[in-house]
């Protein structure tokens, strides 16, 4: 084992400063035509304030260490990718209900206490695969987020935007003051009536055994008897993916306890297209404290695992590092074991967590991009298998999901069709669950997050 004893000592974070990444080949980074402009907005940024405390990180990376020990779950979800046009107070309240509302029947079935992790406040840009597209004829470059440029098909729409970058900040800001605001309030104080608070859409399953009908009705008793204020606090935490470096360096700074840290949201992951072991963001998130998480396709071996797990982790620090696994449900079974046992060998403290989205994705015969809510459902029962015979446990779920009913993805009870799927689908990237199919996911997989817990304190039955 190379664990270091302390991160403190000097070893952690030699040679390193916030724009060390600099120096390394950064993946995925747009092209400024105009590098004054951006360098005028990056200064900007530098002197604005942060979003989060360090205090906060530390208390979150506190939470998944107990996650990681298996004394509790972490449930992340949001927006494949965040629009400016969509921070409407009753929008963010249905995404902040939705994760809310799963975080409510994970607890009922475990018993733990539920970490809530939101993508949102800051998950305006994601990866891509091409930097050109052609549409309508025309090349153009591919739209990156409105982080970096408008989703509109036009030349000028397609450039990437320093100013852009300034009303990310903003509106970042805008969503997390709304979540702060929020905070600590009742499930039945947020919505708009406690009626609306109701897990009506899962009563309108097709689910006839008599537990579930139960479960129905013991939550909506909860949500609706339970006084504005009196019930457990919701507490929420905010994360993005770490993808464009310049903005992330511009909004990192010393934490209280003079430690480096971005301060821009608590928790930060790196994508599965940007983990080059010598890239440019491996560099910068080994140097920031807060907790991370990063995505593991399946095509990575065991060896380059325990090599990102040892950069990014150095001091085995509980809590510190999340593997987010998205192998797509065909590929689990013979993806997931090697790592979970090189990760073993290592004397690694991890959370494993479970991303069924992004490996299950096609296409429809209209050529829209979705993902089958079976898929998702067979990937996520697969890892709770998979860890229960490696003697690993599975610690989080990650999904990209939303708090209205939107036809993005397959299936479901609600039995989406392709031809449905044009109705209401507004993801600006990848498919979202809506707010029925995410709690009906996770009503499915409430066996499996039970029978884990139980066998973890040697309990039989479940
Ligand atoms: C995402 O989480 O939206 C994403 C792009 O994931 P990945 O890096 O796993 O492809
Ligand atoms: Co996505």
């Amino acid at each position: 084992m190379r664990f270091v004893t302390s991160g403190l000592d000097g070893s952690l974070h030699k040679h390193w400063w916030p724009s060390s990444w600099r120096m390394k080949v950064a993946a995925q980074q747009p092209e400024y035509e105009d590098a004054n402009a951006l360098n005028a907005v990056l200064a900007r940024l530098r002197q604005m304030a942060p979003f989060v405390r360090s205090s906060e990180c530390i208390q979150l990376k506190y939470l998944l260490a107990h996650v990681a020990q298996g004394r509790g779950f972490l449930l992340h979800g949001g927006d494949c990718v965040e629009r400016f046009s969509d921070i409407h107070p009753p929008e963010l309240n249905r995404k902040v209900r939705v994760l809310a509302q799963m975080g409510l029947l994970i607890q009922h079935a475990t018993q733990q206490p539920v970490v809530h992790l939101a993508r949102m406040a800051g998950q305006f840009a994601m990866p891509r695969s091409q930097g050109m597209e052609v549409l309508n004829g025309v090349q153009l470059p591919v739209y990156r987020g409105d982080l970096v440029n408008d989703v509109v098909a036009t030349p000028q729409a397609r450039r990437s935007d320093p100013d852009r970058l300034l009303r990310a900040y903003l509106c970042s800001a805008t969503v997390m003051n709304h979540v702060r605001s929020i905070q600590g309030k009742s499930l039945a104080s947020l919505g708009p009536s406690a009626e609306d608070w109701r897990l009506d859409v899962l009563g309108e399953l097709t689910h006839q055994d008599t537990d579930y009908r139960q479960l129905i009705q013991q939550l909506s008793d909860i949500q609706q008897m339970t006084p504005p204020g009196a019930h457990e606090p919701l507490e929420l935490f905010m994360s993005h993916e770490g993808l464009h470096l310049a903005y992330e360096e511009s909004l990192t700074g010393a934490g209280a306890d003079g430690l480096p840290y971005n301060l821009s949201t608590h928790y930060l992951w790196l994508g599965e297209w940007t983990r080059q072991l010598d890239g440019a963001h491996i560099e910068y998130f080994r140097g920031i404290h807060n907790p991370i998480g990063v995505k593991i396709g399946p095509d990575c071996e065991p060896d380059e695992l325990e090599e990102l797990v040892w950069m990014l982790n150095p001091t085995n620090e509980p809590g510190r590092l999340t593997l987010i696994t998205r192998f797509g449900k065909d590929r689990i079974a013979s993806s997931l074991p090697p790592l979970i046992q090189a990760v073993r060998q290592m004397g690694a403290e991890v959370i494993w967590s479970c991303d069924p989205m992004h490996g299950n994705g096609l296409v429809s015969s209209q050529g829209i991009k979705t993902c089958r809510f079976e898929s998702i459902l067979s990937e996520v029962r697969s890892a709770f298998e998979i860890h229960d015979a490696e003697g690993s446990h599975l610690g989080g779920l990650h999904l990209e999901c939303t708090g209205s009913e939107v036809t993005e993805c397959l299936g479901g009870s609600a039995g989406i069709t392709e031809e449905e799927l044009t109705t209401q689908y507004t993801t600006a990237c990848d498919p979202r669950l809506n707010a029925s199919q995410a709690l009906e996911l996770v009503f499915l997989v409430s066996d499996c997050l039970r029978r884990q817990v139980f066998r973890k304190y040697g309990l039989r039955g479940c």
